[in-house]
């Protein structure tokens, strides 16, 4: 099919819900299109840049291209700010909190959760998805970062809607119910705060009784931040809503959809499965499979002022300010000036121009965490023998994997 002369035949009111739908359908074909012939498309409500020249030039002047489109649903917390004294220094205490030496330990962690879950699984067999890919980021947010005492199916409610509501419930998603996905979001965080006004206390009470727990929560609030750091307690609590938010459905849809991606390429899961003992080499297997089918084929940034992308080439744009641009990820990924042979399944491809955890000042604070728990969860299932998808992966409204059965021998 031809996207492009369809797009350029369809009325300017219609011309973003094909695209959306095109994103959505058969992104791959639509974005070979766009690289080759409009890797800068100037729709009525977004523009889209395909290139990955462009898409690394957007994500990197933050000043320009910004999350403004953050602010209404997280407020003052640091995602939804560029390049404030704020993002800076919580960026950097969460970075702290979040020990990078601590990562053998999460790995070893992720590992004997998954397998747990799926040794005890009935007839070797389970639902990918609630059982296992959303189940350990949870252990790990109630373990290592120290939500605890409060339900699983809770930790997931608050971790889902706050990703659905951010990044697949913004005006160009033209969702007819977005108004009641926002309001759910908000009765949700009244929960989360209500449960951070209980953990919050408690848990300074247990330190101040002697406790010897080391999770983040405990980290954060054993820590005496001078004033003149300008940490207090409502951005401390604020900080700590955002490791759950972000740490559950982003881990589940990448695990499951590395995983769908390896099980569909049989000759891709065998070599895998070679080197299943030996983390530094597997791993490349999962971050290549989450390249075909990453968490989303687009970042959004809104423009603050006039901007000239593309200059001196023939895709030169000016892009004015107050345009919502999608640097399309996915696309940048394929782009062959970037990658060598981009359609070829290379799982010693380096991972440091895939954007699997963002990139420039918005790079994820996870990104280390998702970076052994991500794989490590798909390994607790290669490991087993003739591990098999038993159908399609569903998805729910949200556009997150939500069913994913799987079995093995
Ligand atoms: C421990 C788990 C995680 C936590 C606590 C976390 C938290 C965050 C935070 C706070 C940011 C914003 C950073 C900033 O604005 O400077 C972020 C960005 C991001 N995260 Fe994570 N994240 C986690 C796991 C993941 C995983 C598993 C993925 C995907 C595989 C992911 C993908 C992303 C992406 C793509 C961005 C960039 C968004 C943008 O540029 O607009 N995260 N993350």
């Amino acid at each position: 099919m031809n996207f492009l002369s369809q797009y350029d035949r369809t009325p300017t009111d219609v011309k973003f819900g094909l695209v959306r739908n095109w994103m959505k359908s058969s992104p791959d074909e639509f974005f070979d299109q766009l690289r080759a012939d409009r890797p800068v498309l100037a729709t009525p409500e977004c523009t889209l840049l395909a290139l990955y020249s462009d898409v690394v030039e957007v994500l990197l002047q933050p000043r320009v291209f910004t999350v403004q489109l953050y602010q209404d649903k997280m407020g003052s917390y640091l995602m939804a700010q560029d390049d404030t004294a704020v993002h800076f220094r919580e960026k950097a205490i969460m970075q702290a909190m979040l020990n990078r030496d601590d990562l053998p330990r999460i790995r070893d962690f992720v590992g004997q959760t998954a397998a747990a879950i799926l040794d005890a699984a009935p007839g070797r067999r389970i639902d990918a998805v609630n059982g296992l890919t959303r189940a350990v980021p949870i252990a790990l947010v109630q373990e290592y970062m120290g939500f605890d005492g409060v339900e699983p199916e809770q930790l997931a409610r608050w971790s889902y809607w706050n990703q659905w509501d951010t990044f697949h419930n913004q005006p160009f998603d033209g969702n007819e119910n977005a108004a009641d996905i926002h309001t759910t979001t908000r009765e949700v965080n009244t929960e989360l705060r209500g449960y951070l006004a209980e953990l919050v206390p408690r848990r300074i009470g247990e330190i101040r009784a002697g406790t010897d727990r080391d999770d983040i929560v405990t980290r954060l609030l054993r820590t005496v931040f001078a004033e003149g750091v300008g940490f207090p307690m409502d951005r401390l609590v604020r900080n700590i809503g955002g490791l759950l938010i972000g740490s559950v459905e982003t881990t589940s849809q990448a695990a499951a959809q590395a995983l769908q991606g390896l099980l569909r390429r049989p000759d891709e899961l065998a070599r895998a499965r070679a080197v299943v003992d030996e983390p530094t080499r597997f791993d490349g297997y999962v971050f290549e499979a989450l390249r075909f089918d990453p968490i989303s084929p687009y970042f959004f940034r809104r423009c603050a002022e006039d901007y000239t992308i593309g200059r001196g080439t023939g895709r030169e744009t000016t892009i004015r300010a107050g345009t919502v641009v999608l640097p399309l990820v996915l696309s940048a990924m394929f782009d062959s000036a970037a990658h060598a042979a981009p359609l070829d399944f290379d799982a010693d491809r380096p991972k440091d121009k895939m954007f699997h955890f963002g990139f420039g000042l918005h790079e994820c604070l996870g990104r280390y965490i998702g970076e052994v728990m991500v794989p490590e969860i798909v390994r607790q299932v290669v490991k087993r023998p003739n591990a098999r998808s038993l159908g399609a992966m569903e998805y729910s409204e949200a556009t997150f994997p939500e069913r994913y059965e799987i079995t093995w021998d």
